[in-house]
């Protein structure tokens, strides 16, 4: 077990030394296709389905730019680090020996990078911020959020939008690592869902779409979501998740998330139709969910990931053998990070199928 976690915190840096890489101009095909042989969660779903509510709720932290219109404007790669002790804290990937100890500053970090590449013009770019929280209580997962699926342009922005934002997404969700956390109201007809509307089209047999539905305490009196949570409404391979965010004026109230997390599990516990569904429903389950689901993959992917990984060890000891002088310090530096953290993944994954028995351990 603490091996299998070992691994999944090896797969987050070796993540994140291939971004930085990449940032300094070294992101060649060896280390974006181990990158893409890597799997990742996605968030995606149409404007204010909850998205950014549901990665904060999964955090159990507040640090995400909110309000109306497009916020999400970059791709905001977010890793989740589980550590042992100490308190919690934040890192960049442009700013890499920054601790952000105070979250609303992460808020405003995230505003200032986005507006730096794409002006204040409200313009999407997909250009990924990245993003790393290391805490004692977040479980080991990557999570991608992505700007709100739109149908329609607003604020003057060019009727192009709505087919670059679909666009960016799309070339996210279409790669087969991809985890697609596909999220819908449920104070919107299922059928017009954009989530899942693309979720069908990327990922027919619904086997690495996780449905999760949002805003359950927002539906009309008299009616409820057990079709959908039940499978019946759409079928996924996985089941559907109710949640229960804070509501825009919980947030006007800054109700705590742990707060939020304990109003979220009475919810479910004392609903007259949830309530025979509550072990399975909220967003610390769906957090296990997702980080057991993720496991699993990995698993499934070793042999693969490995041997990507050896070739990438190849490549890197003759990319440092003929660099001779690295170009840029930070990029040899990085280099040796990647070929460092490949020869661990091996050398664990070695242990683990050596000291594992058959199934591996659970
Ligand atoms: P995004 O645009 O998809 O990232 O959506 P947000 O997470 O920013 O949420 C949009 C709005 O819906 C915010 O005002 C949230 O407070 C509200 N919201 C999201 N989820 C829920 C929910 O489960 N219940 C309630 N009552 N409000 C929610
Ligand atoms: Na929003
Ligand atoms: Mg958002």
């Amino acid at each position: 077990m603490a091996t299998m976690e070992s691994l999944i915190g090896l797969v987050n840096r070796i993540q994140r030394a291939c971004t930085a890489l990449g940032d300094y101009g070294g992101g060649d095909q060896a280390f974006s296709s181990l990158w893409d042989a890597l799997p990742s969660v996605a968030v995606v779903g149409g404007q204010s389905s909850g998205k950014s509510s549901v990665l904060e709720s999964i955090v159990g932290r507040d640090f995400l730019p909110r309000g109306s219109g497009i916020v999400t404007r970059r791709p905001l790669v977010l890793q989740l680090q589980k550590t042992e002790n100490g308190q919690d804290y934040a890192e960049f990937g442009h700013i890499p020996r920054r601790r952000f100890t105070d979250f609303a500053l992460v808020r405003k970090e995230i505003e200032d990078e986005t507006d730096r590449i794409t002006g204040k013009s409200k313009q999407i770019s997909p250009v990924p911020i990245h993003l790393s929280i290391y805490s004692q209580n977040v479980v080991n997962l990557t999570l991608i959020d992505l700007p709100g699926l739109t149908k329609v342009a607003i604020d003057g922005q060019p009727e192009s939008i709505v087919q670059d934002i679909e666009n960016m997404v799309r070339t996210y969700v279409e790669k087969p690592n991809c985890i697609i956390l596909a999220i819908s109201p449920a104070n919107q007809d299922i059928a017009t869902s954009d989530a899942i509307k693309l979720a069908k089209e990327v990922d027919a047999s619904g086997e690495r779409t996780f449905g999760v539905l949002t805003k359950l305490d927002l539906m009309d009196k008299g009616t409820n979501a057990i079709d959908v949570l039940e499978g019946r409404a759409y079928r996924l391979q996985h089941p559907w998740v109710g949640v229960v965010n804070r509501s825009q004026a919980d947030i006007n109230k800054n109700v705590d998330m742990i707060i939020a997390r304990r109003k979220e599990r009475e919810y479910f516990a004392s609903s007259p139709d949830y309530g025979h569904l509550a072990s399975k429903m909220g967003s610390e389950y769906l957090a296990k969910l997702l980080s057991r689901h993720l496991e699993s993959v990995i698993r499934a992917r070793i042999p693969s990931i490995t041997s990507l990984i050896n070739k990438s060890i190849d490549e890197l000891e003759s990319e440092l053998d003929h660099l001779g002088r690295p170009i840029a310090v930070d990029a040899g530096a990085q280099l040796y990070t990647i070929l460092e953290l490949c020869r661990a993944f091996d050398r664990i994954f070695k242990e683990h199928l050596d000291g594992g028995r058959p199934g591996g351990d659970r």
